[in-house]
């Protein structure tokens, strides 16, 4: 299994955000998640990503515990460790989070060259095929403010996919794009789950969901 989820509960101070969630992915799986606005939805993706921490709950990524419950507590990776996992995941934001002072091609090179895994060449062709495989050739000079909203998307997907990761998840890709659009972003998902990728989507787009096909997870309360 590339992801095994056990058990997730997530609060907020009182507020309980999520109780319970598990499942689990395969490579080259498509799960969307809905679920009414404040369900917790964006949570969720953010604490796999370990951007936020869990209340309780087990998340392992490709054999690796990046957290595990243990007597009622959840005991997180240690920071070099985290530093791998999290490189098996990557996060496609509702609103992009592109650097606004970078271009591009600069968005995409950032991270890889910080983490040093690849040399700077094989980074730079990883970098030019994606842009290619895209449809970005003609904006990689370009700052994120000069770009669409579609574009800006593939940007960040672009970016998502530099670290070659195994899951990827998308926070409500289509909220911001138009049905042409749409068709376009279904159709990037679906290749990417082809190579293997497993993927999660957050949305509340019922026509996407059917579109996308995949498993489909519903949170309520
Ligand atoms: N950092 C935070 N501190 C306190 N409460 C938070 C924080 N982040 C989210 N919440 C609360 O957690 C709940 C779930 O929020 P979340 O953003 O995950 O929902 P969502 O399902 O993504 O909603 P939407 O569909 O509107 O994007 C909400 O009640 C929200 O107010
Ligand atoms: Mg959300």
């Amino acid at each position: 299994m590339t992801l095994v989820v056990e058990n997730l509960s997530k609060s907020y101070g009182d507020t309980n955000v999520f109780s319970d969630i598990s499942f689990a992915l395969e490579k080259g799986e498509i799960l969307c998640i809905r679920g009414k606005s404040g369900q917790g939805k964006t949570t969720l993706l953010r604490c796999l990503n370990n951007l936020e921490t869990l209340d309780k709950g087990s998340i392992k990524i490709n054999n690796r515990y990046l957290c595990k419950e243990v007597n009622g507590k959840v005991n997180y990776a240690s920071q070099q460790e985290l530093k791998v996992i999290r490189q098996d995941i990557g996060f496609v934001f509702q609103s992009f989070n592109l650097f606004p002072h970078m271009t591009v091609k600069e968005n995409l090179l950032l991270a890889p060259k910080f983490l040093k895994k690849l040399s700077n060449d094989e980074i730079e062709k990883k970098a030019d095929e994606l842009i290619l495989k895209l449809d970005l050739s003609t904006k990689s000079d370009n700052y994120p403010y000069q770009l669409s909203g579609g574009q800006k998307q593939r940007v960040a997907i672009a970016r998502a996919c530099m670290l070659s990761p195994s899951i990827l998840c998308f926070d409500e890709p289509t909220s911001a794009l138009d049905e042409e659009t749409m068709g376009q972003i279904s159709k990037i998902i679906k290749e990417l789950a082809a190579q293997g990728i497993a993927i999660i989507i957050v949305t509340h787009d019922s026509a996407f969901v059917e579109e996308i096909g995949g498993k489909v997870i519903t949170l309520k309360n």
